[in-house]
């Protein structure tokens, strides 16, 4: 059984000091659990000091972004090689990346492969834009995020790949409009299948796929249980401590649902 996996993306927001308090009220209510594993993507500037706070049997870091060099002369960037011995996962593409700062899916592509080549599962953020989807290209956006951001990824990296299916439509920060989980299905049925078309059943079956867009405490367990769904990306009611554990709450109940006793 794979672990359901609970995504918190703070984003530009907290400081370290009321990074390490959200941290803390995490850990007043989430306990380990082998069937979940979550995961806290803080400013890059909060993930020291989080990563001595907590406890790593319980919770994960995640960067939000990288440079994809491993060192050099790129001012004010980050690479994951210096990465590497922080985090554990690390968010490549996110939309905010695309639309605000031009990220396009060559550079998506190198920092996939940087985050592989520094032994750090990137957590690929992919989706349309609501123009797409209202011109019906969901499938044909799907299609070329993936095959572009994989071109460098062996059929044995891809296990360890996590994809977000994320339509910048449904995220809060955009327009925040409510998703269908039914079209949720059919894209990450999608996902999978062109994953299968790449590299293979094995490996459309292990690839987790996440979805993320305006996720909230009231609506998660609708989105997890999404067949072929691996768990949630979340924003904004990540930084709500009351809304978060609800969510993850709602994964501990899917897990004791689909663990058979
Ligand atoms: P949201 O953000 O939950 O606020 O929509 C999700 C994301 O952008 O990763």
């Amino acid at each position: 059984m794979k672990r359901i996996l609970v995504v918190a993306n703070w984003k530009m927001n907290l400081n370290t000091h009321e990074a390490s308090t959200l941290l803390h009220r995490y850990h007043q209510h989430i306990a380990t659990h082998r069937d979940i594993e979550v995961v806290v993507a803080p400013s890059l500037l909060s993930l020291q000091p989080l990563s001595v706070e907590m406890d790593r049997h319980r919770f994960r870091l995640a960067s939000q972004d990288a440079y994809f060099k491993d060192e050099g002369s790129y001012t004010g960037e980050v690479s994951f090689a210096m990465l590497r011995d922080l985090v554990h996962y690390g968010i490549v593409g996110h939309s905010a990346r695309r639309v605000y700062f031009g990220e396009t899916l060559e550079v998506i592509r190198e920092k996939v492969a940087a985050a592989v080549r520094n032994g750090i599962t990137p957590i690929l953020c992919i989706g349309e834009t609501k123009q797409e989807r209202d011109a019906g290209e969901t499938k044909q956006v799907i299609h070329d995020h993936l095959t572009t951001a994989l071109k460098n990824i062996t059929s044995d990296e891809i296990e360890n790949i996590v994809i977000a299916y994320e339509p910048i439509w449904a995220i809060s920060t955009f327009d925040g409009e409510p998703a269908k989980p039914s079209d949720m299905q059919k894209a990450i049925e999608y996902i999978r299948f062109q994953i299968k078309e790449l590299y293979g059943e094995r490996a459309a079956k292990a690839v987790r796929v996440l979805y993320g867009g305006s996720v909230s405490d009231d609506d998660a367990s609708v989105f997890l249980g999404i067949p072929g769904c691996d768990g949630v990306l979340v924003g904004a009611a990540s930084l709500n401590y009351a809304k978060f554990t609800g969510i993850v709450d709602a994964a501990y109940r899917l897990a004791r649902e689909r663990r058979p006793s």
